[in-house]
């Protein structure tokens, strides 16, 4: 069996110091509601058993499938795979703006998970795309220690919208119709599957699954306290667009399972008699039919989103878009790098009338500042980024910006080197995507919706 072991590249962008405190903090707060769940589960005999279990098929008479996550290490010390705490993260979606988001989640998601679990393995789901080859940041910036379980970069394709999907779900307001929605459950789903893949090669399973999205901005560390309930699946408050926000997911092994299955949930939806779902609202009501509870928390990211929104939000159904440089947590909130339009008042007025089953987002002490999103990025964009992310994402910002062909492929080679499983075109095709002859953005595949920005959104104006 292979040790997960192969570290990814440069030194953690998190000191020494505060990984032992947030190690600390973690092995403390990961105990505390570990026996609180115990405890109610000697109480509660009757209720779903949440806690991470063993897929049959991987590792039936494995010793790990206790009924509870093992307790985190504090210490380095050898000890029985079963006894490990081991969190696998999903990264989904189009890599647009990844040389802006990937340095983020590389400090903000991964080091703090590192410091906390035995192992923190990433799997990476992404469609072929121009920009695919910005995948490779992650070399650079993932802490050391944190390994690159999976890359998948696959070519998008039409997904067949079978009777019983096109039953479940409604195109309304999804920018890519039901396409769209099939693609990003594809995109979800698939990540699964990567993950099933490791835990049958290595006869273990994951205590926790985290999955976020390639273009989440993070502003300030993950709290895996925060993030990991042992009874619940917790997703970031907010932007509702009527279910759950499904833009983060975060809990144990087997409620980590109900929720990413999101593509074959919905025969199952469809005869339950759900229809009309949009993302969000198939998101809650698979969880529902799993019987797995749903808890809200604020998480320090954004989506980072180019797309364009009718300033200012008037309708209650609006999308606010907030400054990435927003005081924050904007718990999956839609961002860019803008000088904000709308402060304080301002951002009381419009967003104390959003509808709160809908795009309503917290803004309350000067948590958000908007931007006007009707255009595109402002000129000048570039210094607004850096100075909210800090000197070394600013400077590798500024090394992606200047790549070339060589440089690329020698980045993805880097990236695929420290994967330990590569599923993907040659790093050279990537690279030719945007760097070679057929480099054109009218050439580019996947300019279906395979990226994965179907959010349930109603006011995309035109151009
Ligand atoms: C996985 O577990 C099964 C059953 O216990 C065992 O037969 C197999 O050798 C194990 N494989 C590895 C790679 O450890
Ligand atoms: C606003 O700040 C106060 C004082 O720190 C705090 O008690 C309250 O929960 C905050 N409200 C929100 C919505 O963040
Ligand atoms: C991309 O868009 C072009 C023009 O709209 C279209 O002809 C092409 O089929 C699209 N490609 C994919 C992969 O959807």
């Amino acid at each position: 069996m292979k040790a997960v072991t192969c570290s990814l590249g440069e030194p953690g962008l998190l000191p020494a110091a505060s990984r032992r405190r947030i190690r600390r903090r973690l092995a403390a707060a990961v105990l505390a509601p570990l026996l609180l769940f115990l405890a109610a589960e000697v109480s509660f005999p009757s209720q779903p058993r949440l806690a991470p279990r063993n897929d049959a098929a991987a590792s039936s008479s494995s010793p790990s499938s206790s009924s509870s996550p093992p307790p985190p290490r504090r210490d380095g010390q050898p000890q029985p795979q079963a006894q490990q705490q081991r969190v696998a993260v999903c990264l989904v979606g189009g890599a647009r703006r990844f040389e802006l988001t990937g340095p983020s989640i590389a400090r903000h998601v991964l080091a703090p998970l590192l410091a906390g679990a035995s192992a923190a393995d990433v799997f990476l789901h992404s469609p072929l795309d121009a920009d695919a080859w910005k995948l490779s940041v992650l070399a650079r910036a993932a802490p050391p220690g944190a390994s690159l379980a999976a890359v998948r970069v696959f070519r998008p394709g039409r997904i067949a919208v079978t009777p019983a999907r096109a039953r479940a779900l409604t195109a309304e307001h999804s920018p890519k119709g039901v396409q769209g929605l099939l693609q990003y459950f594809h995109l979800v789903e698939g990540c699964l599957d990567l993950i099933r893949e490791r835990e049958s090669r290595g006869n273990f399973t994951y205590a926790w699954v985290l999955r976020t999205r390639v273009d989440g901005f993070w502003s300030a560390p993950l709290d895996p306290d925060g993030a990991f309930h042992p009874a619940a699946f917790v997703v970031p408050e907010g932007s509702r667009f009527g279910g759950l926000n499904d833009r983060l997911g975060a809990g144990a092994r087997e409620a980590s399972g109900a929720a990413l299955t999101r593509l074959s949930a919905l025969p199952r939806l469809a005869a339950a008699g759900y229809r009309d779902l949009n993302s969000e609202s198939a998101f809650r009501a698979q969880l529902r039919a799993a019987g797995v509870p749903a808890r809200e928390r604020r998480f320090p990211f954004c989506v980072l989103s180019d797309r364009t929104y009718s300033f200012p939000p008037w309708a209650r159904s609006a999308v606010p878009v907030a400054s990435l440089g927003s005081p924050g947590p904007l718990s999956g909130a839609k961002c860019r790098p803008c000088r904000p339009a709308c402060r304080g008042g301002c951002v009381a007025r419009h967003l104390a009338r959003l509808h709160r089953g809908w795009s309503w987002t917290e803004w309350r002490n000067g948590t958000l500042e908007l931007c006007d999103a009707s255009g595109p990025w402002e000129p000048g964009w570039e210094a607004l980024f850096d100075e909210v992310a800090g000197a070394e994402a600013a400077a590798l910002r500024r090394s992606v910006a200047r790549m070339g062909a060589g440089e690329c492929v020698a980045e993805v080679e880097a990236l695929r080197a420290r994967a330990e499983r590569w599923d993907a075109p040659s790093p050279a095709e990537m690279c030719r995507l945007r760097f070679g002859v057929r480099s054109r953005p009218a050439d580019r595949p996947g300019n279906s919706s395979a990226g994965g920005d179907t959010d349930a959104t109603v006011t995309i104006t035109e151009h």
